[in-house]
């Protein structure tokens, strides 16, 4: 078999954080899958980095009194160990706020610029004069325009779920001093994605770079209409590197971070002897990024258009995960769920979670859950029931003989075993550890009854039976040992102590092809314990917050704010306020749709039959068709519809459709959206034929559609 050469990225996590519980589902994601592309003989290489740049960073520092640089420098060691803890195992974890991040941005602007997608135009945003410094949306609060309610943040509204512009806000001020912000013009550098728009939609569509559900929501939600400009300057003061052409100005944080994926690699490059351009300008290795799905548009839209301009390798694939629930429920302060690494360390396992989010990962975008009696049940019933049992139970049997010379009669037992390691191979590389930790305890199951049928301990009161007892505990041993293989990618650290038992380190997949035999064993060590339910409610007490005894005036989102795998309470300035882009409104749709919905999801959407009454082009848009339509009686909805390519506005007056219209309004250039018609799409050779959905005639507008 040939040897795949795979770099593989996780998202940087912000460096004004530490990492909690929802934030290790995709290091634990990413470094299942490293570690497996590794015992199968693949040449990969992990890296990561601290993401440390941005206003976030500047106003934590400035709270705690000190430089960005010590800031970044004491949470990037606070990172390394929780990662470490965790079993998490970089071949580089760097830092954005490098030299090696610093020239690679100055080389892919220059690149971007020469492929001519820059430009640049005043903006005019709010300002701090007292402070000196222009102030993200984060940073400015006040009354919402809408509702009224006060200290809400420039971007949208925690009562009314209203979103607007920070210069909306009524009676704004500053969060750094307090004062009334001004308006002031500032030159923003700006890269034309439009540009760009046909390779997007050729990257994102084919090649089974996304998730067809991702792919999907892109195609819908952006590709339908012009992409806008996506400002990556940020004028003074902003902790970042400063823009050599554009003195005074500083990328935006989210220009520098995903080039920091480079920068780490070429520090392992250099600590390795190697050629940077041998793996992010070879098209011999796959570039594997893992993130979560508040992040996709950045490296679904953004980052391939830099990655080809500056000529550097476009991802393979980009896995995308989703949020972590605690017992169905956001990650909460106040409930004690929202659980530090370091925290989790102290009380419990690290083992434990990586199992348990192993059997909740899958391909899809779903979010998932950590039920905490689940996670008992399933790490004592799983792990010490099905897997280590397999080992307690046997061992100490043949301490003194070793294992059997020849592996012996089993039923097929290990030969089965051996046959499912196609099957798990598979769902590792697909990223479906779900799969393959459900297939692993049906494994366990099949030889514990085989132990359990057997009974050594029975057998061995009797020295004559010793040949018998030897052979059985061989068989469970060896099943254990090929168990423990597969499941070395989840549990390396239990495989180590497998290795250790077995005399036989484990190092590779294959080591599950060929049973071990002839050999002696070492002294059994106790490898796992049972869940002491006692140390989970420890834990949970440790991290309740009583929200009412802190102060009110951070710039970060509350913690009560809906935390993303990947998303620290406290970065949304530099990751997910969607008004820190200058893309416009339509960078507030959704995040790709979870896969499963259930019915109440389902009932959620008020799917209505409605008549166009008006229809006309958009002259300032490529794809949208400006509607009318009637809902019955009075009531009338302006909505924009990309399907422009299909229809002639004169065709559609007139005719019956089905539309969403409890969808919250849509601000676009054009004007208010106001719903959304429903149409099949996807067909046709180029895959874009578009068909409305119609009720039979007869149907009245208004109409509920079940
Ligand atoms: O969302 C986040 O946590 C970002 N810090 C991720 C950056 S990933 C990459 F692009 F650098
Ligand atoms: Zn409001």
């Amino acid at each position: 078999m040939t040897q795949r050469r795979i770099l593989v990225t996780a998202a940087l996590p912000y460096a004004n954080g530490h990492i909690h519980i929802g934030h290790l589902v995709e290091y634990i994601q990413t470094d299942i899958w490293v570690r497996y592309q590794k015992l199968a003989g693949n040449r990969c290489v992990f890296v990561c980095a601290d993401d440390t740049h941005g206003t976030a960073i500047m106003l934590r520092a400035r709270q705690e009194k000190r430089s960005e640089t010590a800031l970044i420098a004491d949470m990037r060691q606070a990172h390394v160990d929780d990662f470490a803890g965790f079993g998490i195992e970089f071949d580089n974890y760097g830092s954005t706020h490098c030299d090696e991040n610093r020239a690679l941005c100055g080389e892919f602007w220059g690149a971007i610029r020469k492929a001519g997608l820059v430009s640049e135009r005043e903006v005019e945003q709010l300002y701090d004069p007292v402070e000196k410094t222009f102030l993200a949306d984060r940073f400015v609060k006040g009354k919402c325009p809408k509702c009224g309610t006060p200290d809400q943040y420039g971007d949208n509204c925690e009562k009314c779920f209203s979103t607007y512009n920070a210069t909306d806000l009524i009676d704004p001020y500053s969060v750094f001093s307090g004062t009334k912000p001004e308006l002031r013009p500032a030159m923003h550098w700006f890269i034309r994605t439009e540009d760009e728009h046909a390779f997007i939609e050729q990257w994102t569509q084919t090649g089974d770079h996304l998730h067809s559900d991702v792919a999907n929501w892109l195609a819908s939600a952006f590709l339908v209409d012009e992409l806008h400009d996506w400002d990556v300057s940020r004028p003074a003061k902003y902790f970042g590197f400063e823009i050599p052409d554009a003195p005074g100005n500083y990328w935006y944080v989210w220009f520098d971070a995903p080039i920091g994926y480079i920068a780490s690699t070429h520090q392992w490059c250099k600590a390795n002897n190697e050629q940077l351009a041998d793996w992010w300008q070879n098209p011999d290795v796959e570039i594997h990024h893992f993130i979560g799905k508040d992040i996709t548009r950045f490296h679904t839209l953004f980052w391939p258009v830099m990655l080809k301009a500056a000529g550097y390798t476009l991802p393979t694939k980009v896995h995308i995960h989703g949020f972590l629930t605690v017992d169905g429920e956001k990650m909460s302060k106040s409930k004690g769920t929202f659980v530090r690494a370091s925290t989790y360390l102290k009380h419990l396992d690290p083992q434990w979670l990586r199992y348990y989010y192993a059997t909740k990962l899958t391909p899809k975008l779903d979010n998932l859950d950590l039920n905490l009696d689940e996670f008992a049940e399933k790490i004592d019933g799983d792990l010490v029931g099905k897997i280590v049992n397999l080992a307690s139970r046997t061992a100490r049997f043949v301490e003194q003989s070793g294992l059997s010379a020849k592996y012996p009669e089993d039923g097929g037992l290990f030969a089965d075993t051996a046959a499912a390691g196609r099957e798990l191979a598979d769902a590792y590389q697909v990223c479906d550890f779900n799969r393959a930790m459900r297939t692993i305890m049906l494994l366990g199951d099949r030889a514990n009854k085989f132990v359990a049928d057997a009974e050594p301990w029975k057998l061995n009161k009797d020295p004559a039976n010793a040949g018998r007892v030897q052979d059985i505990c061989t068989v469970a041993l060896n099943v254990f040992r090929q168990l423990v293989t597969y499941l070395a990618p989840v549990l390396p650290k239990l495989a180590a102590e497998a290795g250790a038992l077995l005399n036989d380190p484990i190092t590779s997949w294959e080591q599950s092809q060929q049973p071990l035999v002839g050999t002696k064993i070492a002294k059994f060590e106790h490898l796992m314990n049972r869940v002491d339910r006692k140390r989970i409610t420890a834990m949970i007490e440790e991290s309740r917050e009583d929200l009412a005894a802190k102060p009110t005036t951070q710039a970060a989102p509350t913690a009560e704010t809906p935390v993303a795998g990947t998303l620290p309470a406290g970065a949304a300035e530099a990751g997910a306020a969607p008004s820190q882009w200058s893309d416009g409104p339509e960078a507030l749709a959704a995040e790709p749709l979870a896969a499963v919905c259930t019915i109440d999801d389902f009932t959620k959407v008020d799917l209505r039959v409605a008549r166009i009454v008006a229809a006309e082009h958009v002259p300032e848009a490529k794809k949208l068709l400006r509607l009318t339509l009637s809902l019955g009686g009075e009531e009338k909805r302006n909505v924009f519809a990309g399907i422009k390519s299909a229809y002639k506005p004169e065709e559609l007056v007139g005719r019956l459709i089905i539309c969403v219209a409890n969808l919250q309004p849509r601000q676009m250039k054009f004007g208010l959206s106001e719903g959304m018609v429903t149409a099949a799409g996807g067909g046709g050779p180029d895959g874009k034929e578009i068909f409305l959905l119609s009720p039979d005639s007869g149907a009245k507008p208004g109409q509920r559609v079940h």
